[in-house]
């Protein structure tokens, strides 16, 4: 039974239990109103949102995107996995603030596949999520994305189909602002994974080991599941349980520790550096040995800037930093939060300097330490001052009955989706009643963290914590909302944003 069908047939069935049921759906923050259907991806609604993003004199970027079957060279380890062509991560894609981007996808995976474009307020026929906004791309079959980026910042794409954001399909999308003041010499993009795919297992084989493990220890809560033969607890005393799997490499930039990519500079030189965490079941906890970095932007959209010695990134999120370099080389160390592992890239300013051993850990890695929740937003970010109109809460939880991931005590499909109107003001409160963090992610809108904190998309929430966010609801459409643990997704943990007429 697809998703499709077990979703009507869960919203036939509603009608006998709700008399009984009201009560409990407006304690989740339901409206007990009534409301009209669902705003369709395909809407006059959706149309009309884009037409409004779209200049008159819009330029157009092209690019094509192949997902296939694809032999990688991690530096020196060789892997099998699904990718976007040759490399991992696949081709940057990048284009200014209001220009139209069209995209085609052709499928060359021996399975289906979807792109979503994370992060993007995009036209939500064009979200990427196979079941809600698209049918999914079946293997041989070609769909082209055509959507207006009307916000500039640092933004990934990833297949939205099972656990394939796990293997090599990713890919770095910048949307350049033409008005930015720059201010920096130099841009690097830094791109953090996690990697199990190809390595003797597959992710599906991942997931399906999990949820058997889970079955028997119930695993799972507070990461103390995982895979057969692991030892390691994987707690971080900042975000408690910190993922349940563990992963034979940790990347940056599509590379092993043992094998680095150099990013060169000069010393002086202040550099943008970008980064995007694509990884699945991996908070990385970066920092750049000799050196502060000051924290920008977060999910693409102005900070305060921020002076730190060490940045915590959860799976979903991207931060931009700049940093002064020095004379030498030097370990950018990006940590597996929780986890025994580390990636590194070498920045190197010094022909003559020593490289760094990969298992360098600069001092700066236990010096201060943010996350993008004690961040404050930047002026031209601020979202204007508004009363909330409705407030949903999203209870995280998981089951102990096997690797089960629930919102509001469902899961997906049969979370009920959190209606909000066009026009509103909406409030999210997020409430983690688990051990284990959790980055929670929102389609298709930036939210902002109440009281002052930063613009984004994806949220740490960590164990037992509570975070509260709003949106304006100016995006028409189907949103999906969930964890971007992307095995906490696929076993049930996530939900809709369900605009209603
Ligand atoms: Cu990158 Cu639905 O997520
Ligand atoms: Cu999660």
């Amino acid at each position: 039974m697809t998703n499709m069908t077990r979703r009507t047939l869960l919203i036939g069935s509603l009608g006998a239990a709700s008399a009984l049921t009201v009560g409990g759906l407006a304690a989740y923050g339901w409206s007990t109103s009534a409301v009209g259907p669902a705003v369709g991806s395909a809407s006059e609604a959706v149309r009309t949102a884009e037409a409004t993003r779209r200049a008159t004199d819009q330029r157009v970027v092209t690019a094509r995107l192949t997902p296939r079957v694809s032999t990688i060279d991690l530096g020196g380890q060789s892997v099998q996995t699904w990718a976007y062509g040759e490399s991992v991560p696949g081709p940057l894609l990048r284009a200014r603030a209001g220009d139209l981007l069209r995209v085609s996808v052709e499928n060359a995976l021996p399975a289906e596949t979807s792109v979503h474009w994370h992060g993007i307020a995009l036209r939500n026929d064009m979200d990427g999520v196979p079941g809600i906004t698209q049918s999914p791309i079946g293997a041989g079959a070609a769909f082209t994305y055509e959507f207006t980026a009307p916000d500039p910042g640092t933004y990934f794409y990833h297949p939205h189909s099972g656990v394939q954001l796990d293997r090599g399909l990713h890919g770095v999308l910048v949307i350049d602002d033409p008005q930015e003041p720059g201010g920096y010499d130099d841009e690097w993009i830094v791109v953090l994974d996690d990697w199990i795919d190809g390595t003797g297992t597959t992710p599906d084989e991942v997931l399906k080991k999990l949820q058997a493990s889970g079955a028997q220890s119930g695993g799972g809560m507070g990461g103390m599941g995982g895979m057969g033969g692991m030892e390691a607890s994987m707690q971080s005393p900042l975000l408690g349980g910190a993922g349940d799997i563990v992963y034979p490499h940790y990347l940056v930039n599509g590379r092993i520790a043992a094998n680095p990519v150099t990013l060169s500079g000069k010393p002086g030189q202040r550099v943008r550096v970008r980064f995007v965490n694509a990884g699945s079941d991996t908070a990385f906890r970066v920092a750049l040995g000799g050196h502060q970095m000051t924290i920008t932007h977060s999910d693409g959209y102005p900070v305060q800037p921020a002076v730190t010695d060490a940045l915590i990134i959860g799976m979903g999120e991207r931060f931009d930093v700049i940093v002064t370099l020095a004379d030498g080389a030097f370990p950018l160390v990006a940590s597996a939060e929780g986890k025994n592992g580390q990636g590194l890239a070498v920045v190197r300013t010094s022909p003559g300097a020593a490289a760094p051993a990969a298992g360098s850990t600069p001092a700066e890695l236990n010096g201060r330490v943010l996350l993008g929740t004690d961040l404050v937003v930047g002026a031209p970010a601020r979202l204007p001052d508004r009363a909330v109109d409705t407030t949903h809460d999203l209870v995280l939880g998981g089951s102990m009955a096997g690797y089960q991931w629930t919102l509001n005590g469902k899961r997906f499909p049969d979370t009920a989706p959190l209606e909000v109107r066009q026009g509103q003001r909406v409030r999210l409160r997020f409430q983690n009643r688990t051990m284990m963090f959790h980055p929670m992610h929102v389609h298709g809108h930036t939210f902002a963290l109440t009281a002052g904190g930063a613009r984004k998309d994806t949220v740490i929430v960590r164990p037992m914590q509570q975070v509260e966010v709003d949106f304006q609801a100016d995006n028409p459409g189907q949103w999906a909302t969930h964890c971007h643990n992307i095995y906490h997704a696929e076993a049930g943990m996530m939900t809709t944003i369900s605009y209603r007429a």
